[in-house]
């Protein structure tokens, strides 16, 4: 097996499963045009990312790490009908894309962008009494995933779900000599996941357009 033979498998799992959609269509394309990195969530993964929402019947979403807002769209409209998303982007660049992405996805009254670095906003978010999410979704730099699993958790209701994304980045996570801080941040926030008495966890590893990597799924217990 190999990188093309799980591009293909997506494209038919696409194919069968995930309708044409204009919108989305456009949000990759306006993002690749603007130079944005490729780091979207595969269409599949979106849809899942939907359906978590839809089981969570989320009426409160988080997201950390916007990008284009390919992953915001599909969090978004699996939430209940009234719902509001947070979503957290760094980069002012990546942030004027998504919201003309929102915008032609008519969720600009939904999805609530916020620019600037998660470490500061979280608190902001905090302190305006936002939470308690139903859903948290964590794509954003993986050096911090600790800090923001952390957020999560002090933001979270019991039955809130914490998903993380890129946690097995091509099987790198192995690698506990690793200097690069993407990896460390991984390693690190696995550790601390593990030893999270208030959370029940697992990590499913993933292979397809976006190469081999993992998200991580944590329920709030109490
Ligand atoms: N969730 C998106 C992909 C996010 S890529 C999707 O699937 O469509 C990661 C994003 O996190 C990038 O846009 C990057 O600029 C942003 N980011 C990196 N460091 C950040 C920080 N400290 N605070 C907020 N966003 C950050
Ligand atoms: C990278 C980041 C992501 O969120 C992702 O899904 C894939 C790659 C990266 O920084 O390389
Ligand atoms: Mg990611």
């Amino acid at each position: 097996m190999d990188q093309n033979t799980w591009t293909s498998v997506d494209s038919y799992i696409s194919d069968l499963l995930i309708p044409t959609d204009p919108v989305l269509e456009e949000t990759l394309k306006s993002s690749a045009e603007a130079g944005l990195p490729p780091h979207n969530v595969a269409p599949n993964q979106g849809k899942m990312l939907e359906l978590f929402a839809r089981l969570q019947g989320a009426r409160r979403v988080l997201e950390i790490g916007t990008l284009g807002g390919y992953s915001t769209i599909w969090l978004a409209r699996g939430m209940q009908p009234g719902g509001k998303l947070i979503t957290i982007e760094f980069n002012p660049k990546h942030a004027e894309v998504a919201l003309k992405n929102f915008d032609r996805a008519a969720l600009t009254s939904v999805i609530d962008l916020r620019v600037g670095k998660a470490l500061d906003i979280l608190p902001q978010v905090a302190s305006e009494n936002q939470g308690p999410f139903d859903l948290v979704f964590i794509d954003a730099d993986k050096h911090n995933n600790t800090e923001y699993f952390e957020w999560a958790l002090k933001l979270a209701r019991k039955g809130t779900l914490i998903v993380v994304d890129n946690v097995v980045r091509n099987g790198a996570v192995l690698d506990s000599t690793s200097t690069d801080p993407s990896v460390m941040g991984v390693r690190r926030f696995n550790q601390v996941l593990a030893a999270e008495r208030r959370v029940s966890a697992t990590q499913i590893q993933t292979v397809g357009c976006k190469g081999y990597d993992g998200f991580a799924m944590a329920v709030v217990l109490s």
